[in-house]
Order: structure tokens, then C-alpha cells, then sequence
């Protein structure tokens, strides 16, 4: 089958990153007789460099007009200051929204050769599988209004969580399609406790659970959620959560697996394109000197393969290299190993 991708390799480490995932993608194209076009875009800090802009209109419709984008990872200091128009950050917020895709996909899964490399003690991890699914187009990240202003001889700051019925019930349908695939339940966690945003959040999560009721709905505050998370992580499987919430939780959870480098994320919405990208950052500590861990984009190319091509055979290909060269010891050095990025890749790609 024929697929066009485009590349936002951005900033810091990510065009160190994905330059390996393309590698195993070549990979896959010529073991399966697959075909991937490559196009590739600048977008965040680069593209405010080359076009005064973090996001162009052309790069947002090449995206739109591709099977599926994958992106390395964007910011640096160099964009850092508080005052500036347009951020690397903005760029990403505004794909997400131009893209439509309204659900992350963050699954924490913590290998046990890994575990070691994880704060929590190895019994706690033991069968760690959480699926994070993050409201990624809504809430406080876009709701208005938002800015500053002098209010009453004071300076102001305002955002605005805000959620309409149907964002809702659209992510929460996701979250239980994907439990049905796994141990049929969702946690769903809200502040409805405090938060009017999060009343309707529940109201709705209730509604999507009546229609569904071969998948158990459990509630649960954010603040507890994030505790229960390292007091006892092995009770989640599905978890979907409001943007905000959703981007601190899985920040919170990317620990467990020992190394934020080792995870993927997919971004979904109504339509088969997706965004693909590692959880992790720009790095720019690392950035250029070839030691970055690609596992994460590699992991996200499998998800990409899976969501968006519906190449579950070859997605499932990717995982198991993966699994097997972690087994086998081969370490980057957030992982307390020396191999540079090409080399790790080099691992994986020989598993395939
Ligand atoms: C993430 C990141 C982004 C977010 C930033 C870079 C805008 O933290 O993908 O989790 O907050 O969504
Ligand atoms: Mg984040």
C-alpha cells in the first residue's frame, strides 16, 4: 500500500529522532512491499527562523493533505522569552487544532528489564499497562477568552477551561472503544468536585457509559489520580482525562517507565490522519550530539502504522524489535547505556 507522511523533525533532538524512525519505516516499506512518500516541513522554533512563523499555512495544508504526520519534538530556550509573539508551542497547538485530532493516545507500558530505571519499587510496576487518552483540542490549552489586560489598575491574566457536550462525548466514546480492546474499563478522571467544566465532563462520561455497558466506568478526581498513580499504578488501564489534566498525568506517568524517551503517542481524530510523536521534549541539553533515545518516535511509528494505515501486522513488528533489543540490553543513555541514537536504531531495525 502507498502512504504519504510528512515530517516535522522541529527542534533540539527531534530531527536526530526521527531521521531513525524514517529508517525503520524504510524498513517495514521494503519487508512488507509497502510504499511511504516522505515530505518534510519545518514547524516550531525552525520554522520562526526560516518564515517568522511557527506553523505556515502551507506546512498546516501539506499536513492536512498527507495520510499522516509524524513530528519530532519542538522549543529551546532560544524561543524561551515570555514576550515574544510566537513560540514553538504555538505551532504545535495550532497543528493539533488544524489537524482536528482531538484524542491522545499516551499508553505506559514498563519493560521489565527497565524497571530498575524506574523511581517506584519493581513490585509496584509489576503489570503496569496504562492507556492515557488526553483531550488534546479543548479546554484550558484553547477555551477564550484568554490574555492579559489591567483590570481596576491591576494586571490581569485569563484562561478559560471550557468544554462543549459533543468534545466531550466524542474523546469519551474513543476511550471506551479502545477499553472494549483491552480490560473493558475507563477511568475517567475529572475535578467535579470543584470545576463546572468537569460536572458536564462526568455528566457526559455517565451518558457514553449507558450506552456501553459492557465496559466498567469508574470515576476519579485528578488529585487522587495522581497519587494512586505512584502509590499503585497497576489498577489503571484506561484513563481519559481534559486536556490540562491529561498533559500533567501522563508527564506524571511516563516515569514508571523508566525513561520518557521509551514512549510513543498518537493523536487522533474523525478522520484516519493522525499526529504521531515521542512524549519526550526537545532535549536541548542533548540536542546534536547524535546520544538522543529514538525509541519513543519508533514506538510512535508503530502506533501510526496501526491507527492510521491499519497495519496492525507490521505495527506489531516494530514493538516486538523493540521489545527484544530492550531485553537483549542494547541502551541509550538515559537507559544507563552508551550506544549513540543511530546505534539503538541500528538494534532495532536488525530485529525487524
Ligand atoms: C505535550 C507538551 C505540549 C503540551 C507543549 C509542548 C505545548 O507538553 O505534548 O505534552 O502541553 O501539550
Ligand atoms: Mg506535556
Amino acid at each position: 500500500m502507498k502512504f504519504k507522511i510528512t515530517l516535522l523533525p522541529g527542534d533540539g533532538i527531534g530531527p536526530e529522532v526521527v531521521a531513525e524512525a524514517v529508517r525503520v519505516l524504510e524498513t517495514i516499506a521494503s519487508k512488507y512491499k509497502h510504499s511511504f512518500q516522505f515530505q518534510e516541513r519545518l514547524m516550531g522554533g525552525c520554522s520562526i527562523d526560516k518564515y517568522g512563523s511557527s506553523l505556515t499555512d502551507e506546512t498546516l495544508a501539506d499536513c492536512q493533505a498527507s495520510d499522516s504526520v509524524l513530528l519530532g519534538a519542538v522549543g529551546g530556550p532560544k524561543w524561551d522569552d515570555p514576550k515574544a509573539k510566537d513560540r514553538p508551542e504555538r505551532g504545535l497547538l495550532a497543528l493539533r487544532k488544524g489537524l482536528g485530532v482531538f484524542a491522545n493516545l499516551r499508553p505506559v507500558k514498563v519493560h521489565p528489564a527497565l524497571m530498575e530505571w524506574s523511581p517506584l519499587k519493581p513490585e509496584k510496576l509489576q503489570g503496569v499497562d496504562i492507556l492515557v487518552v488526553r483531550e488534546l483540542t479543548g479546554g484550558l490549552y484553547f477555551g477564550f477568552p484568554k490574555g492579559r489586560d489591567i483590570k481596576d489598575g491591576r494586571e490581569r491574566a485569563v484562561d478559560t477551561l471550557e468544554y462543549y457536550d459533543y468534545e466531550v462525548k466524542r474523546v469519551m466514546e474513543l476511550a471506551f472503544n479502545l477499553a472494549r480492546g483491552r480490560k473493558k474499563k475507563v477511568t475517567s478522571v475529572d475535578k467535579a468536585n470543584v470545576l463546572e467544566s468537569s460536572r458536564l465532563w462526568r455528566q457526559i462520561a455517565v451518558k457514553v457509559g449507558e450506552a456501553n455497558k459492557d465496559i466498567e466506568l469508574e470515576h476519579m478526581l485528578v488529585d487522587t489520580a495522581s497519587m494512586r498513580l505512584i502509590t499503585g499504578p497497576a489498577w489503571m488501564d484506561v484513563v481519559v482525562t481534559e486536556n490540562m489534566f491529561g498533559d500533567i498525568l501522563t508527564d506524571e506517568a511516563s516515569v514508571l517507565a523508566g525513561s520518557m524517551g521509551m514512549l510513543p503517542s498518537a493523536s487522533l481524530g474523525e478522520s484516519t490522519i493522525g499526529l504521531y510523536e515521542p512524549i519526550h521534549g526537545s532535549a536541548p541539553d542533548i540536542a546534536g550530539k547524535g546520544i538522543a533515545n529514538p525509541t519513543g518516535t519508533i514506538l510512535s511509528t508503530a502506533m501510526m502504522l496501526r491507527h492510521s494505515f491499519k497495519l496492525e501486522t507490521e505495527a506489531a513488528a516494530i514493538e516486538k524489535a523493540v521489545d527484544e533489543t530492550v531485553t537483549a540490553g542494547a541502551r541509550t543513555a538515559d537507559i544507563g547505556g552508551k550506544l549513540t541514537t543511530r546505534q539503538m536504531a541500528d538494534e532495532i531495525i536488525q530485529r525487524l
